[in-house]
């Protein structure tokens, strides 16, 4: 196979800005886009190519923004257009670029479209979104068919004025667009994407890129048998027209040259997603997996108990996501976090105290070493843990987390066993824990802002936060730092090498080579909170081998310390 030339998004490193909870510039509890504006050169000093901003827009905020009221307009308590040109410049100011979140599956209910098409059953708009008849059984009326929301509940919501349902896969506040029609998808190219790319954004990371052909809508089969509403993704994901809506959407990204990366949930065939992102489909440059994030997560996400996985599962997700460019013109993501993921310290290594700096070393080394784009979630470069349990249910703000609590209420009819296993797999994995305002120093409300954060600020910003970790030599912001500059420095090994998982059943310690034409590096990672002694596997045991990097100072010649990570380069 030849190979493909080398674009500018393969080797760069994405940091994803949360709006609400980066930064407050003007006292009101709330992150602000000048307070972004302010943080540039901090971001820039990580050694970051491209920020992603999470939505911006107009928005009731039902779901932080991800329910959009108008694509062409911003969220005003984050600021205005205006606020955001000046944000467009001053990145490309500082050599680096910036990609917006395009959510065009579905819109807010209170987007002017949908108060059309919801207006009467012959509005022109109509068909511009989900609409269809309820079903009757045994008299009674029932939604169309028995898929469950993302967010818990029927996926059908039923409209007096006009005596039918419409669909929201998530929220009943996020109706879903109709891409089958062709006026729906020109008005989305222009309102979401030309607006913004005129405006100079170098691309989106496309929110629920799977989502847009439904199919035909038939019942989900039963996995749930307690719930009248069944698990349907697989169904209304990768629906059938799904490659014609990308390769239409592709014809406008393509006069920008704008870069995309999907999110990708429910798609476990590899085939699949090779078809989204193999270079010659002209698709979308990228997506995000969910196997990584999704380990030890229940049927329905938080129905399960903390760390309820294996490393070997761990190993093999990672694995999966690498192996995606083997061998063809693909591209893959590395990434362990984001919005929508509780912290990477907490769930993958241990957010004890002794521990922490070492977990988000261990992890910065290893998401350094694997290939494809990288992208960081703010806070994680500072080795960011979970809120603890002790914090109240009221510190919960997302709907995922309290329709999931209520659930729970409703069916055990509050057996506090039951709610107490309910809020300690919130604990872990709520998305919460990612929308915390960022901890930038020690100061009140973690510095974030003068005022009392729309979210509470954690306790332990007195001993994390960006502030202090960038004068000190031995935080995980310096050792992130290093080693975004090796990756850089090696992109051929790190960025586009070949992945190899050399101790596939190992409980205790994670090692891979990467491999580049005659080059070859070995990364070998202890997942453990005890010493493992150092084996270097046969595979590799007759080549010399050099230390590049170590997640420790001084590390010892025959032992990993607790959650050490180190890089070899080995002769051939
Ligand atoms: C994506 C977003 C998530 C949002 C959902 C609905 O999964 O990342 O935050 O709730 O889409 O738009
Ligand atoms: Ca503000």
């Amino acid at each position: 196979m030849t190979i493909p030339k080398r674009m500018w998004w393969q080797n760069s490193s994405v940091y994803q800005i949360y709006p609400a909870s980066f930064k407050d510039s003007n006292g009101d509890g709330v992150g602000d886009i000048p307070g972004i504006i302010s943080e540039l050169d901090y971001i820039q000093s990580i050694g970051v190519d491209v920020i992603w901003i999470c939505p911006m827009y107009d928005s009731p905020q039902v779901d932080m923004g991800y329910d959009v009221r108008d694509y062409e307009d911003v969220y005003r308590p984050y600021g205005t257009v205006q606020d955001m040109e000046v944000l467009i410049e001053q990145t490309h100011a500082r050599g680096m670029k910036i990609i917006l979140d395009l959510v065009v599956n579905h819109t807010s209910d209170q987007h002017k479209w949908f108060l059309e098409s919801r207006s009467s059953k012959n509005n022109p708009k109509r068909d511009w979104y989900i609409w269809r008849p309820a079903r009757y059984v045994d008299g009674q009326r029932k939604p169309p068919n028995n898929w469950i929301g993302n967010f818990g509940g029927s996926c059908w919501e039923w409209d007096e004025h006009t005596q039918e349902y419409y669909l929201h896969l998530f929220c009943p506040e996020q109706p879903d667009l109709n891409w089958e029609n062709s006026a729906t998808r020109q008005a989305i190219y222009d309102s979401a994407m030309e607006f913004w790319l005129q405006r100079g954004v170098d691309g989106f990371r496309v929110d629920t890129v799977n989502m847009y052909s439904k199919g035909d809508m038939v019942d989900a089969p039963i996995t749930d048998p307690k719930s009248e509403w069944q698990f349907a993704g697989f169904q209304y994901c990768n629906g059938p027209r799904m490659h014609e809506f990308l390769s239409e959407m592709n014809q406008v990204l393509q006069k920008y040259d704008a870069m995309t990366v999907g999110e990708c949930p429910h798609t476990p065939d590899m085939a699949k997603v090779l078809k989204y992102v193999s270079r010659k489909e002209k698709q979308l440059n990228m997506v995000f997996q969910f196997d990584v994030v999704d380990i030890g997560q229940g049927p329905y996400k938080f129905q399960t108990t903390p760390f309820n996985w294996g490393l070997p599962q761990f190993k093999h997700a990672i694995e999966t996501t690498q192996n995606l460019i083997r061998g063809n013109d693909g591209w893959t993501t590395v990434f362990l976090e984001n919005h929508d993921q509780s912290r990477s310290v907490s769930r993958f290594t241990s957010d004890a105290p002794q521990h922490r700096v070492a977990g988000g070393k261990l992890l910065s080394l290893m998401m350094s070493a694997l290939s494809g784009t990288m992208f960081i979630y703010q806070g994680q470069e500072l080795g960011m843990v979970n809120f603890p349990m002790e914090w109240s249910m009221d510190e919960y703000k997302d709907v995922d987390s309290s329709n999931y609590y209520k659930m729970v209420a409703d069916r055990s009819h509050n057996d506090p066993k039951e709610m107490h296993v309910a809020k300690t797999s919130l604990q872990h994995l709520a998305r919460d824990h990612a929308r915390v305002p960022m901890s930038w120093s020690d100061a009140p409300n973690a510095g974030f802002s003068a005022a009392k954060p729309w979210m509470r600020a954690l306790d332990d910003a007195a001993i994390c936060n960006a502030k202090q970790q960038q004068s000190d030599k031995s935080s995980v912001l310096s050792f992130w730092k290093r080693m975004l500059q090796l990756r850089k420095q090696y992109s051929d090994l790190f960025v586009f090498g070949e992945f190899d998982l050399l101790d596939k059943s190992n409980l205790e310690v994670f090692t891979f080579t990467k491999t580049w034409q005659n080059k070859k590096a070995l990364v070998v990672l202890n997942f453990t909170a005890e010493e493992q002694k150092l084996v270097y596997p046969t595979e590799v045991r007759s080549q010399k081998s050099e230390l590049l990097v170590s997640t420790l100072d001084t590390p010892a010649s025959d032992k990993l310390a607790a959650y050490e990570g180190r890089i070899f380069m080995l002769e051939s």
